[in-house]
């Protein structure tokens, strides 16, 4: 199964996302209804890892938190765009959150990246670099500012790909922390 773990986003805001986009040739835009924060590529994994690893990322605390756009962005630069992305504020939580499913995902011997966490919501992919039109839509601030959102929880996907592209099915959502409930009691 190739599985990824990703923070879902409100339906209002990955339709505000979707319409920052405008055509830029070669450039594969994700579906809107598939816009996602990406905490961890786990990639192949055998079926019957995924008790452990279900069971590890349960054991993650982590408060739920507010997060923040920041601007658009690409990597791995403006010279050779191959991915365009809109970024978030850096938070406290959002990195430990990150960590704590890294670490998860590692003591179930599934290997992860060195570089370290850098958030981004992927907007589109570039088979062929078009760097002027994406400078173009890399300069054009989004019009609008795109409103905060909380994050609840975390969620296990399946990816399959297919002819079509790939398509995403939640396997399992882990609920952070209600922060209301802390220092209660
Ligand atoms: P991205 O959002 O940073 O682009 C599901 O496929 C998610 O896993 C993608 O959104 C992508 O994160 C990440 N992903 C897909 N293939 C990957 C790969 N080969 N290596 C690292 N991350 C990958």
């Amino acid at each position: 199964m190739r599985l990824f773990i990703a923070i879902e986003l409100p339906g209002d805001i990955k339709r505000e996302l979707g319409r920052l986009w405008t055509d830029i040739p070669g450039a594969r835009r994700v579906p809107t209804d598939q816009i996602h924060l990406t905490l961890a590529f786990l990639g192949e994994v055998e079926e019957a890892a995924l008790e452990r690893l279900t069971g590890e990322l349960a054991r993650i605390q982590v408060p739920e938190f507010r997060l923040c756009f920041s601007t658009v962005g690409c990597f791995p630069d403006r010279r050779r765009p191959r991915v365009l992305w809109v970024g978030l504020v850096p938070h406290p939580l959002l990195k430990l959150l990150a960590a704590g499913v890294r670490e998860a995902v590692l003591a179930c011997g599934i290997p992860q990246e060195e570089r370290p966490f850098s958030p981004h919501i992927t907007l589109a992919r570039l088979k062929l670099s078009a760097p002027r039109e994406c400078e173009a839509f890399l300069d054009r601030q989004p019009g609008q500012k795109l409103p905060s959102f909380t994050v609840r929880e975390f969620i296990l996907f399946q990816s399959r790909l297919t002819p079509q592209g790939a398509l995403h099915t939640p396997l399992m959502g882990f609920p952070l922390t209600d922060a209301d409930a802390l220092g209660e009691g």
